[in-house]
């Protein structure tokens, strides 16, 4: 997808994917700086332990405790520090790091484009505690939700997950238990419903899906789990993951870029790359 946006924004830059091995991510982060890389994204497990390898953090970093952006910034002759990007004649001085964290804004601006929903005052039942499911549990909280309800396997974790939320955002009333009636969102942050053959990652019985407008799986590939079947076959509205995919990458190419993501080029690239239409 970034590719696609390159090309339909006239820039001369290419997006390459590398597999670096966890115990290398500091070597690979300082040749991409050397090289004078533009920016570089992250992924599962870099995420993590890049927040102390930056020589800055923007905000959304800080708060979510995780890198998935990084841009490089050059120092100019008139002594500011300006992005790469902008280093077209002059070579920069010096190159640092900057780390952010673009995911946050890709799931709340995916409920809102795929599902039309604000999540502030709503309630959300969040299935999974583990990583993924941590993360969209601080975002629903800190997007203002008032009841989240917190369902896991393993219920110890989802009790920690609980205690963590309630002491950073005192304002959510936070239940690890089934709603008792309707809410506004099932959102699915296990990884059950990617292999064939997988199981639900809720309990039918204890909450049906008539009692939710819509639910929203994380999971992207297959394009339509079984949860998002039995959502649709209850009346709800349902929806894959790829919407998180796509905005936590526009928010990132605007980042390196200073320029609007062509949003409908990187949807269209994204679908042809994953569902191959
Ligand atoms: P990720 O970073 O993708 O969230 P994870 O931290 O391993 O990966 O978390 C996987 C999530 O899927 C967890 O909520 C896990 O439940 P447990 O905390 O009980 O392990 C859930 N999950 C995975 N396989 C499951 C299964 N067969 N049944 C129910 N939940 C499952």
């Amino acid at each position: 997808m970034h590719n696609a946006a390159f090309k339909a924004s006239g820039l001369n830059w290419c997006y390459l994917a590398y597999e670096v091995r966890p115990e290398h991510l500091r070597e690979a982060l300082e040749g991409a700086r050397r090289m004078q890389f533009v920016g570089l994204n992250l992924t599962v497990p870099h995420k993590l332990l890049a927040m102390e390898m930056m020589a800055g953090l923007d905000d959304s970093a800080k708060q979510w405790g995780a890198v998935n952006t990084v841009a490089f910034e050059g120092l100019a002759s008139d002594g500011s520090w300006k992005p790469l990007r902008d280093f077209a004649e002059e070579a920069p001085g010096e190159v640092r790091s900057k780390g952010y964290n673009t995911d946050a804004q890709g799931l709340t601006a995916a409920l809102k484009e795929d599902l039309g929903l604000y999540l502030e005052h709503s309630r959300v039942m969040l299935l999974g505690a583990g990583g993924a499911g941590r993360v969209a549990a601080l975002q629903l909280a800190e997007a203002g939700v008032a009841d989240l309800f917190l369902v896991n396997r393993t219920q110890d974790k989802a009790e920690a997950l609980a205690a963590e939320i309630q002491a950073r955002y005192p304002k959510v009333h936070v239940m690890t238990t089934y709603p008792h009636r309707e809410v506004d969102l099932v959102l699915n942050a296990t990884s059950l419903g990617m292999k064939p053959g997988d199981a639900l990652p809720m309990d039918l019985g204890r909450f049906p899906l008539t009692d939710t407008k819509a639910v929203y799986d994380m999971i992207y590939r297959p394009a339509q789990t079984p949860l998002m079947a039995c959502a649709i076959e209850s009346g709800a509205r349902a929806v894959n993951g790829l919407g998180m995919l796509l905005h936590q990458g526009a928010r990132a190419f605007e980042i390196w870029t200073g320029r609007p993501a062509p949003l409908e080029v990187m949807k269209a690239a994204l679908r042809e790359e994953v569902y191959g239409h």
